[in-house]
């Protein structure tokens, strides 16, 4: 399986939480795993992928505009059949956020979602992350690595 994690992040956040992603994917033996910013990513890089992984900082309860249109533009290249999932972060009292966008454009698109959407808290628009949510997002990285072998 080859696995695709792309991320956007203004103030680095969502790049740590995605790099931890990385590592606990990695940890538990799936090697095929590239790591790329929203900035940075290729058409190439989607359709050779069999797994998509993608995350936001939430901007106004949604995803940002650089993560949706990559998403967008990665759906054209064909992603019915291939598997997602899908992380945000965001402020503890938010009630939604990225992950619930970019999940929704991902099962309009005919993708199979490995786990459900999941979060990490800013305790400040900057940062920092909440104590906890890196080793949180490693052992989301190890459960999106269980899900996408059963599927
Ligand atoms: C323009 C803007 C809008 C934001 N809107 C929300 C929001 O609606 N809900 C929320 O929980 N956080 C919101 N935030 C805070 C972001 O969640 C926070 O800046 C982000 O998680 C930091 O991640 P990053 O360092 O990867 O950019 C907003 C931040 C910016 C800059």
């Amino acid at each position: 399986m080859k696995v695709l994690v792309v991320y956007d992040s203004s103030y680095g956040n969502t790049e740590k939480i995605a790099l931890s992603i990385c590592a606990g994917m990695k940890e538990v033996g799936l090697n095929d795993v590239t790591c790329k910013k929203a900035d940075s990513v290729t058409a190439d890089d989607f359709k050779s992928a069999d797994v998509w992984v993608l995350g936001s900082p939430t901007h106004v309860g949604s995803a940002t505009g650089a993560i949706k249109k990559v998403l967008k533009s990665a759906i054209k290249t064909g992603a019915s059949g291939k598997i997602g999932a899908a992380f945000d972060t965001r402020f503890d009292k938010a009630s939604k956020g990225g992950a619930q966008k970019i999940q929704k454009m991902m099962e309009r698109a005919g993708m199979k979602i490995a786990v459900p959407g999941e979060w990490f808290i800013v305790e400040n628009m900057k940062g920092p992350l909440a104590p906890g949510e890196e080793a949180k997002a490693v052992t989301f990285g190890r459960k999106i690595a269980g899900a996408i072998r059963q599927k």
